[in-house]
């Protein structure tokens, strides 16, 4: 494994509170940046899941949930095409956009085995949450006929005891994440199965 630590753990200009980019801009971004469609999806995946968590259970307004969708739909954004400098360089991207610091903080904790950023906010554990989830929810999905339709935590909770099923899904860090929250996990993966954007 690659270890791709960030050297720092500040983020961003606090000055820049309140900056976002748009929903279409953020999505341009993606566009330009991410040509493989299915990571595309992942990345919007994350970003629904983080903002349908702010808004329902955090009680966020619609401004500040949309900063968790930014975050969740970005935090791989320099993965395909700069894979030896994941996170720093969307990370560059964003302090020159001048965007808001909780935006760039919350990328930079999707990984702390690799980053080396612990994440201490709500925001910043849930995107860390979410990431290996989402993308184990969307494998369990593409496995079933009816997709996300009548799925149950319980299967989840099976595949995710099956390490020949999606192996590429790291269970340390699905098991390390939850251990940062007071949630359980059937929890979670019940919010994602219900959250979670679906094609097709
Ligand atoms: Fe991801």
């Amino acid at each position: 494994m690659l270890i791709l630590a960030l050297g720092r753990t500040q983020f961003g200009n606090p000055a820049n509170t309140g900056n976002v980019l748009s929903e279409a801009e953020t999505l341009a971004l993606l566009q330009d940046w991410v040509p493989n469609e299915r990571l595309r999806l992942h990345m919007r995946q994350v970003g629904a899941v983080m903002k349908a968590w702010a808004l329902e259970r955090e009680k966020l307004t619609e401004a500040e949930a949309h900063k968790w969708w930014m975050a969740g739909v970005l935090h791989d954004a320099d993965w395909e095409k700069y894979p030896d400098a994941h996170c720093r360089i969307i990370i560059e991207e964003l302090e020159k956009r001048q965007i808001d610091p909780l935006v760039i903080r919350t990328i930079a904790c999707h990984g702390p085995r690799h980053f080396g950023v612990e994440p201490e906010t709500t925001m910043e554990k849930m995107i860390y949450v979410f990431d290996e989830l989402s993308g184990f929810i969307h494998a369990a999905a593409l496995v079933r006929p009816t997709r996300y339709e009548g799925m149950d935590v319980k299967s989840v909770m099976k595949k995710l005891k099956t390490p020949s099923f999606a192996a590429q899904v790291d269970r340390t860090d699905i098991e390390d994440a939850i251990s940062r929250i007071s949630i359980p996990l059937e929890e979670i993966i019940s919010f994602v199965i219900q959250h979670q954007l679906s094609v097709n």
